[in-house]
């Protein structure tokens, strides 16, 4: 089929059978222009809590599905390509997680969104980068916190607060590759430009780099509310590059610098037009998660909308 012919069999689709589209900042830029919603993980989250559709179709990675039939476990998840992993969320399990209760009893899980269904099971309160800040201000500095699993996030976030949360050591293989070297080095051949970084980078929790005063650190959301919002003309992009599109979609006459070609999550990119259409069609792949681990895994996510 031809590609606006596969649109058009979408957008068909979508109406007959009551679905709704979203879709992840990092996605294919074909796939965010037809998605009824693009967002971050947070807001992505919000959306899929509220919809009055009957299905969801998810364009993103897999541990994002997941939260969406975990928000609304009477609809139908759907994800369109198969094996869409995110690395942070595959560093820890659930029984990681029980070992350290066992031995921490009196401790506190704060888990980042990017984790599995099990995971946000055992977890005590969920966060995503838009409100980790605002969950663990919430929580109080004389608590003993374990931070998973993301130990940028999680460093940078020590920095901020001055807390000292135990880290668990996974990363994202993706923003793992931004260095504080990289940014500098950037910044060297754009001065005038403010580097707006996702807090996953390597370089999030470098005094140097948090002193910098041109750095600022966001979500996916934060960075492009953040150049809307400035009277800057350029900015220096430290996150996955599917982000560009919305940031040169929203602000034409603003130039944006991604921090290295290579910042790009393969994940993200499985998701195709064809395979978009194919879920819609064949109502394929289903996301369906254990009814006890959705009510558990709903408490930590819950805790967290109602933060912020
Ligand atoms: P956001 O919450 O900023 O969308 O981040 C999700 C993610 O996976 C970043 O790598
Ligand atoms: Fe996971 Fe990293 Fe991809 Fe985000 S960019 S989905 S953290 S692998």
């Amino acid at each position: 089929m031809e590609k606006q012919e596969i649109i058009k069999q979408i957008e068909d689709l979508k109406a007959k059978k009551n679905a709704v589209i979203l879709a992840h900042y990092y996605t294919d830029t074909e796939i965010q222009d037809l998605a009824d919603y693009v967002g971050d993980s947070l807001g992505l989250a919000r959306q899929a809590a509220e919809t009055t559709a009957d299905i969801i179709v998810f364009c993103g990675v897999h541990f994002m599905a997941e939260t969406a039939a975990i928000t609304s476990p009477e609809k139908k998840v759907l994800i369109p390509a198969q094996r869409c992993g995110c690395s942070l969320a595959e560093s820890i399990t659930g029984s990681d997680l029980r070992k350290w209760k066992e031995a921490n009893p009196e401790g506190l899980i704060v888990s980042y969104v990017n984790t599995t269904a099990e995971v946000k099971a055992e977890t005590d309160y969920c966060c995503t980068s838009s409100n980790a800040l605002q969950v663990i201000e919430h929580l109080g500095k004389d608590k003993k916190i374990f931070f998973t699993p993301d130990k940028n996030l999680g460093a940078y976030l020590n920095k901020k607060t001055g807390y000292n949360m135990e880290l668990w050591d996974g990363d994202c293989c993706v923003h793992e590759c931004i260095s504080s070297d990289m940014v500098l080095d950037m910044h060297q051949q754009y001065p005038d430009a403010d580097i707006l970084i996702h807090p996953e980078s390597n370089c999030s929790g470098d005094d140097l780099i948090l002193a910098h005063p041109k750095t600022f650190f966001y979500s996916t959301a934060g960075i492009i509310k953040h150049a809307k919002e400035s009277d800057k003309k350029q900015f220096i992009i430290a996150t996955e590059k599917g982000t560009l599109h919305q940031l040169q979609k929203e602000n034409p006459d603003k130039e944006f610098i991604l921090v290295h070609p290579k910042v790009i999550c393969g994940s993200m990119k499985k998701v195709t037009l064809q395979g978009l259409y194919e879920a819609l069609l064949h109502e394929q792949y289903r996301v369906e998660i254990d009814p006890e681990i959705t009510k558990k895994a709903q408490l930590s996510i819950n805790r967290m909308l109602e933060i912020g």
